[in-house]
């Protein structure tokens, strides 16, 4: 491993923790029998269908196969490296891990990158202190932007011409890594700073990282208003959102996460008290952004720029929600105004108040098709009806679905018996019931046997050494790369545990969802070596047959007739070897 924690004392965390413990403070659990169940975070889910094993201490959804370990969990629903799943994990159970030791694993591979942002938002920060900032700094201040918030967010601002690329390259980076950046571009040979006279925004990763800049101009200027860094190797547009390293912690205690377009808006909110806020960046929403959101808290409040675009983004990211979810609210703003200019003109209490009564989806549809309807127009109301009752067979829940169809009724003075008439029964919870099937296991009697063997090497260490000095060989990719790493560890360690191996494996995840799939399949641990000969012969005889596939196809092609002979020959001899 490449960091100061011993992969010991990784284990003797993981002794120390208990895995329910730790679920239950993202994911509601309940017991049932041994184990205990939730719904699964790690696709769109509405059954517990995730099942966490005390005794076992991992994790496994039955749909989506996600599983693993504590640190396996919380790296996929944090999104974070394994090394900081477990100093998380560790300080839920009060033990400090160095910290300093951490940092030192950020992906080495692009640490050029991350100096280089890192030097460039203090370089612009700054500028924005010296005399050449005072007219960005007097921008600033109109727009209610004070020192505090200056400090708080990072911003700064660029200079006119190559400043920056000179400072870069005193500090030793290649061009190449600079133009890599986006800091700066070539043009005609020379390089020059990307951003010219802008006030700075640094861009964080989804862990506080800087790793792009959004660029404001500050001066009357046809240039277009924002400029954002281009995609680098670590800068995904559509898989970050602003503020998100701030706004996870108090969105999961809030259980609460407000979603706004600009990160003007999530900067004005903070300066208000509220900050479990992330923002789009008013690009259309992915669909990794709106897992993103989904799993920060229960409760989302879509609360976007007040005008005709806001309204358009508000139903494009309810689409891709999924609009069933009764957790989803909506608040539009009026006169237009995005939430930075709603406080600057109504202060705080007002978008308070606001925020405590956001108005679910459904009502949010009702009011958007409203306006496009002649209410004197009989075409036009049952044409609403027809939309909004389209809207009502969404919902879960039946004493809504009640109350939104005497709303509709009320509002188009259309009986309520023809509106009921025209919705179909409720049969979402039915259908999402009949949804939950384990993943199709693979059954080939090859695939079996492979299977097979490698429940027999992780219940029994003596099917480690018998597989290795009688077979050592799977035709299946994960399988073998499974088996070779179970060997290893046992050769590593003298001998084999599910737990520690898991930790061995790491951030593999394609190997920890597969060894505990394989581990919870229902076999008898007690078989004895000769059944493992049978699996054995079986996957001989799968190589054999491929060999004799492939021998076969070489006969058609070759034309020279000794050499035909000798092709033929070696098939016999692999279909007597067969047969044994
Ligand atoms: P201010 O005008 O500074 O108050 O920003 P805003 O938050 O009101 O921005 P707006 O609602 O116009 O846009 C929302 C988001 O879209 C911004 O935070 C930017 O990330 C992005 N954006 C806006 N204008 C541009 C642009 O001209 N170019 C690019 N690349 N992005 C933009
Ligand atoms: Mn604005």
């Amino acid at each position: 491993m490449t960091n100061n924690i011993s992969y010991e004392e990784i284990i003797n965390i993981q002794r120390k923790t208990n895995i329910v413990d730790i679920i239950k403070d993202y994911v509601p659990l309940a017991q049932k029998g041994k184990n205990y169940f939730g719904i699964c975070p790690f696709h769109d889910d509405h059954n517990p269908s995730m099942s966490v094993s005390e005794e076992k201490q991992m994790y496994k959804c039955f749909v989506c196969g996600n599983s693993g370990n504590v640190y396996n969990f919380i790296m996929e629903y944090e999104k974070v490296s394994f090394i900081e799943a477990v100093k998380i994990v560790a300080e839920k159970i009060g033990i400090i891990i160095d910290v300093n030791n951490i940092n030192k694993e950020v992906d080495n591979k692009y640490s050029n990158l991350y100096d280089i942002y890192d030097i460039s938002y203090k370089f612009y920060q700054n500028n924005l202190n010296t005399a050449y900032g005072k007219e960005a700094k007097k921008y600033l201040l109109d727009r209610n932007i004070d020192e505090n918030i200056i400090r708080q967010f990072n911003i700064g601002l660029s200079l006119s011409n190559s400043e920056l690329y000179s400072v870069l390259k005193k500090k030793g980076f290649s061009d190449n890594d600079i133009l890599s950046s986006c800091v700066a571009l070539e043009k005609n040979g020379k390089i020059y700073d990307l951003y010219k006279n802008r006030i700075m925004f640094p861009l964080y990763d989804l862990q506080g990282k800087v790793v792009g800049f959004s660029g404001r101009i500050y001066t009357k200027s046809d240039e277009s208003k924002y400029i954002n860094t281009k995609e680098t190797k670590i800068f995904k547009k559509g898989e970050l959102l602003y503020n998100y390293h701030v706004a996870k912690k108090i969105a999961r205690s809030e259980k609460n996460i407000i979603v706004v377009e600009g990160f003007m808006d999530v900067i004005r909110l903070s300066t208000i008290g509220i900050n479990n806020v992330v923002a789009t960046m008013g690009t259309a929403v992915t669909k990794h952004q709106a897992e993103l959101i989904k799993k920060l808290a229960l409760n989302i409040i879509l609360m976007f720029d007040g005008d005709k675009a806001g309204e358009k983004a508000t139903e494009s990211y309810i689409q891709q929600f999924g609009q069933d979810d009764s957790n989803i609210k909506v608040v539009r703003l009026e006169d237009n105004l995005d939430p930075d200019e709603y406080i600057l003109k109504n202060g705080k209490d007002k978008m308070i108040e606001h925020l405590s009564h956001p108005i679910s989806i459904y009502d949010f549809k009702l009011s958007v098709y409203q306006k496009d309807i002649d209410f004197s127009n009989s075409k036009d109301v049952s044409n609403y009806i027809n939309i909004m009752v389209n809207e009502i067979n969404k919902i879960d829940d039946d004493i809504v679905r009640n109350l939104e169809i005497k709303k509709l009724s009320k509002l188009t003075s259309v009986d309520e018996n023809i509106i009921i008439s025209k919705i179909k029964p409720n049969n979402n919870k039915r259908i999402q019931i009949n949804n939950i099937k384990p993943k199709n296991i693979k059954t080939t009697k090859y695939e079996k046997a492979s299977r097979y063997i490698l429940h027999h090497m992780i219940n029994d260490n003596n099917a480690i050494l018998y597989y290795y000095n009688n077979l050592s060989y799977l035709p299946f990719d994960n399988e073998r790369k499974l088996a070779n790493e179970i060997v290893k560890f046992y050769k590593k360690y003298d001998s084999f545990n599910l737990n520690d191996f898991i930790i061995y494996l790491n951030d593999n995840k394609e190997l920890v969802n597969l060894v505990i799939d394989i581990d919870s399949m229902n076999l008898s641990n007690e078989e004895s070596n000769d059944d493992l000969d049978d699996y054995f012969s079986v996957i001989k005889q799968y190589l054999y047959d491929n060999q004799i596939k492939k021998l076969t196809n070489e006969l058609k092609l070759e034309t020279n007739d000794i050499k035909r002979k000798e092709i033929a020959q070696k098939i016999v001899d692999l279909k007597k070897k067969e047969k044994i």
